[in-house]
């Protein structure tokens, strides 16, 4: 399936600690839908570092916003996580100093007080710093506390929102998140495990009429089903996972709340991937396999 390209975020939100002075790039008030000019008309890198909190999206470089990219290609350092994709990382600037930062599961290349100084560092040093985080930086991404940190310097901090898996993955499965006679709730959890278990409100994610997707949650899939199943969500829940979501790697998983770790594990699905849970996966499935049927193949060969 190919991917439905969402239109680019033309706003950010914008944060200042030390200077009011606010640095290009963000909507001009009163202009809606307008970006200021370039931020070198309006930001002076030589005397003032500047951290950029840039959502790089779920993997599809044309899901980058305008602002991510324009920023990216005027940066002077990036500090980059793994979930960011290569066709992205190629509009660094020869020239940008690039950081890997990691944070896969279990394997961070840097801890992330080591991060937060980091950033704190370069842009002390009057670089345009571009903090590039896979998704939307406030999603799941620890972005807050980077945001935080570099406030705390007295340093300038602008946010870029990106287009988050959840949204990628919708809109590449044919999953529509939120359906009026289906969902009227969206949760977003993270089914990060802590000490084995994963510490989530299960009484309120069972609860019928919603869509649930959970990040971070494939390790933790077991207990989740359980979960939620105990906490009176039915079995026959339609629920699927999404590995690589917009990328050339997807692959789904659609199944059933109860049926969903086996098949899973059967399909020997990794990460990144998320569990969406709801009756709206149901309409996932079906637009699926109506496209499997026009295009005359297995639904196999088309996830
Ligand atoms: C640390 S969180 C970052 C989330 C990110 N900030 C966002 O807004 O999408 C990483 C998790 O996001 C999910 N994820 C990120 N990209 C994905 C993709 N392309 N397909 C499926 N899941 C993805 C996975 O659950 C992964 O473990």
């Amino acid at each position: 399936m190919h991917a439905a390209t969402l239109a680019p975020a033309a706003t950010s939100q914008s944060v200042q600690a030390a200077s009011a002075r606010q640095p290009g790039g963000y909507e001009a008030p009163g202009r809606p839908g307008a970006l200021a000019p370039q931020m070198e008309d309006e930001h002076d890198a030589a005397t003032c570092g500047c951290v950029y909190l840039v959502g790089a999206g779920p993997g599809d470089p044309e899901l980058l916003t305008l602002k991510a990219a324009r920023l990216i290609e005027s940066a002077e350092a990036v500090v980059y996580d793994h979930l960011v994709s290569q066709a992205v990382l190629r509009l660094i600037p020869a020239t940008a100093r690039r950081v890997y930062a990691g944070k896969e599961a279990g394997n961070h290349a840097l801890p992330q007080h080591e991060i937060n100084r980091l950033l704190v560092e370069l842009a002390g040093e009057g670089l345009r710093v571009v903090r590039l985080k896979g998704g939307d930086p406030f999603i799941f991404g620890r972005g807050g506390e980077e945001m935080q940190a570099v406030q705390a310097a007295g340093l300038h901090c602008e946010i870029v929102p990106g287009i988050t898996a959840a949204a990628g993955a919708g809109a590449t499965t044919g999953i529509p998140l939120t359906h009026r006679e289906h969902a009227q709730t969206l949760d977003f959890a993270t089914g990060h495990l802590k000490d084995d278990t994963v510490d989530l409100d299960w009484e309120a994610l069972a609860r019928p009429n919603q869509t649930v997707v959970i990040y971070m949650g494939l390790g933790a899939l077991d207990i989740i089903c359980r979960e939620l199943a105990a906490h009176g969500l039915p079995a026959c829940t339609p629920a699927a996972v999404i590995h690589g979501a917009t990328t050339a790697e997807q692959r789904s998983v659609y199944s059933t709340l109860g049926k969903l770790p086996a098949a899973v594990l059967e399909a020997g699905l990794r990460p990144p991937a998320l569990i969406v849970i709801g009756d709206v996966v149901a309409i996932g499935r079906n637009a699926l396999q109506s496209a499997c049927t026009l295009a005359g193949q297995g639904i196999a060969a088309m996830q």
